[in-house]
C-alpha cells in the first residue's frame, strides 16, 4: 500500500499555491457516511415488488405504471419559476473561462444564445419527423407553463421527446459493448455528483438502446428516488441480495418510462448492512456474487456508491471492472482522492486484479470561476485521457429533476445539464467499443 509520503504514480495532486484556487468554498449536499448507523429495523417478508426484467417495454413483468410521483419535498405544482425568459448572466465581477461550457445556473437551458422568449430553439425543425412532428411545438412547452402537469404526456412519450431533442438527427449512436461493463461510481466525498451521474448516464445509455441496470448501494436511496423507483421500508432491496442471498432478479425493478433500464433499489435497511457485512462469509464479494449469478445480460451495470470507503464501497469495487470517479470542480475536489485511489489499489491487489479507474468525469463546473478551470487543468494533467472531454456544468435543471422523480435527460432534455450528460454517455459508449468491440 502506498503511504502518503511514497512517490505513488497514482498520487493525486493537491491544490497548489497560486494555482487559481482562489475561492475555498464548496457545496456539500449530503450528510456523512452511512457507517455507524443503527442496526437494521425488523423486516417483514414481502413479495417482490415487481417481476424481473426479461425484456424491454413488452415485458409482462413490468410493474403497472404509477402516475409520476413527485418527491415528498417537491412542490405540488410545476416549478414556480421554471426557465427564466431572460437569461441570468454572470456578474461583472467574475471572469469567464475561455473554452468553458456555455451554461450556468439560471441560464437558458436550451443552449441557445438568443435571449428572446418563444418556441424552444431545440424544437426539432418541421419535417424532422417523430414525436415532434406529430405533436407540434406544444409538446415542447416550457415548464413555466402552469398547465404543464395536467398536460403531461405519458412517461414513455417523455422519453421519446428526450431522444428527439437530444439527438434530433439520430446520427449519434451509443453502440452496445460486446461484454457487459460493470462500472462503480465512487468517491468517498459526498455531494460530488455520484448519484446524479449514475442516474443520468444510465438513462442516456438506456434511451439509446443499451440495457442498463442501476444498483443503488447508498442507504440514502437517492438513485432510487431519482429513478422514481419505490424504495420505502419493506421493499425488497439490495440489502436482501447482500445479506440474505436473494437473487438480484427478485429485487430489480423496471424504471417507469425508460425502456431497457432497471434499478435495484436501496431502502433504509441498507444502513445496517455496513455493520452486518462484517460478520458474513466473503463479506467483500457479496455484490460481485449477486451480479455474477445474474441470469440477465446487461450492457451496463452502474453501482452508485455511498460517500464512504466502507464495506459497501468495497463490495462495489470488487464487483466492478471499471471505476468512474466524478470530481466536483471545487476547491477541495482533490482532497481525499489519494485515499480513494489507495483503496482501489488495495482491492486490485487482493480481490479484483482487473479493476481499472477507467473514467473521470468533471461535475458542477462553474464557468464563472477560474477555480473550476484550475481544477480541470489539474485533473486533466494528472489523469490524462481517463478524463472525459464532456464536462458537466452546474445547472439548476440537474438539481431540480430528482424532485420530479426524473433524470434531467427527460425532465429538461434541452438543458446544458442534459446535453452534457448525453455527451458523456456517448463518450463512454465509444470507449467501450474501443476496449472490447461492439455487440
Ligand atoms: N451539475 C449539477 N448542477 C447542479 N446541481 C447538481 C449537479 N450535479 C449534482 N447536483 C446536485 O448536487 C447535490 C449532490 O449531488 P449527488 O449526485 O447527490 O452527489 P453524491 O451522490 O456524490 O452525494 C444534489 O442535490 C444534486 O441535485
Ligand atoms: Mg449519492
Amino acid at each position: 500500500m502506498a503511504g502518503p509520503g511514497d512517490p505513488d504514480p497514482h498520487a493525486v495532486p493537491q491544490p497548489r499555491a497560486g494555482s487559481g484556487y482562489e475561492r475555498p468554498a464548496r457545496q456539500e449536499g449530503e450528510p456523512g457516511p452511512a457507517t455507524g448507523r443503527s442496526a437494521v429495523p425488523e423486516r417483514s417478508p414481502q413479495p417482490p415488488a415487481t417481476g424481473y426484467p426479461t425484456g424491454g417495454q413488452d415485458d409482462p413483468h413490468r410493474r403497472p405504471a404509477p402516475s409520476p410521483r413527485p418527491h415528498p419535498s417537491a412542490p405540488a405544482s410545476p416549478p414556480p419559476t421554471g426557465r427564466p425568459s431572460t437569461p441570468a448572466r454572470a456578474t461583472a465581477s467574475v471572469t469567464p473561462v475561455s473554452g468553458a461550457p456555455a451554461a450556468s445556473d439560471g441560464a437558458p437551458s436550451t443552449g441557445s444564445s438568443s435571449p428572446s422568449p418563444g418556441p424552444r430553439p431545440d424544437t426539432p425543425a418541421p419535417g424532422a419527423g417523430g414525436y415532434g412532428e406529430e405533436a407540434g411545438v406544444d409538446a415542447y412547452v416550457s415548464r413555466e407553463t402552469p398547465s404543464r402537469e395536467e398536460d403531461d404526456p405519458p412517461l414513455a412519450m417523455e422519453a421519446m421527446r428526450a431522444v428527439q431533442i437530444l439527438n434530433p438527427s439520430g446520427e449519434v449512436t451509443m453502440p452496445r459493448p460486446a461484454r457487459p461493463r460493470i462500472m462503480c461510481v465512487a468517491n468517498q466525498k459526498g455531494g460530488v455528483g455520484k448519484t446524479t451521474t449514475t442516474v443520468n448516464l444510465a438513462v442516456a445509455l438506456a434511451l439509446h438502446g443499451n440495457r442498463v441496470l442501476v444498483v443503488d448501494l447508498d442507504p440514502q436511496g437517492n438513485a432510487s428516488t431519482g429513478l422514481n423507483v419505490p424504495h420505502h421500508a419493506g421493499i425488497p432491496d439490495v440489502y436482501d441480495c447482500l445479506i440474505d442471498n436473494v437473487p438480484l432478479a427478485e429485487v430489480a425493478q423496471a424504471v417507469e418510462g425508460i425502456p431497457n433500464l432497471w434499478c435495484v433499489p436501496a431502502t433504509i435497511d441498507l444502513a445496517g448492512a455496513e455493520i452486518e457485512l462484517v460478520s458474513v462469509v466473503a463479506r467483500e464479494s457479496r455484490l460481485a456474487r449477486a451480479i455474477a449469478a445474474h441470469p440477465e445480460k446487461f450492457d451496463y451495470v452502474f453501482i452508485d456508491c455511498p460517500p464512504s470507503l466502507g464495506l459497501l464501497t468495497v463490495n462495489a469495487l470488487v464487483a466492478a471492472q471499471e471505476v468512474l470517479i466524478p470530481i466536483q470542480c471545487e476547491y477541495y475536489a482533490l482532497e481525499g482522492l489519494n485515499q480513494l485511489i489507495n483503496n482501489i489499489n488495495l482491492v486490485k491487489q487482493h480481490l479484483n486484479p482487473t479493476l481499472d479507474v477507467s473514467t473521470i468525469l468533471l461535475t458542477m463546473y462553474d464557468r464563472r470561476t477560474r477555480l473550476a478551470d484550475a481544477v480541470e487543468q489539474d485533473v486533466r494533467n494528472h489523469f490524462g485521457d481517463k478524463v472525459l472531454q464532456a464536462v458537466i456544468p452546474r445547472n439548476v435543471r440537474v438539481s431540480e429533476a430528482p424532485s420530479y422523480g426524473q433524470s434531467v435527460m427527460t425532465y429538461d432534455p434541452g438543458s446544458r445539464g442534459a446535453t452534457s450528460y448525453f455527451e458523456a454517455a456517448q463518450e463512454i459508449a465509444e470507449r467501450g467499443v474501443k476496449l472490447g468491440g461492439a455487440a
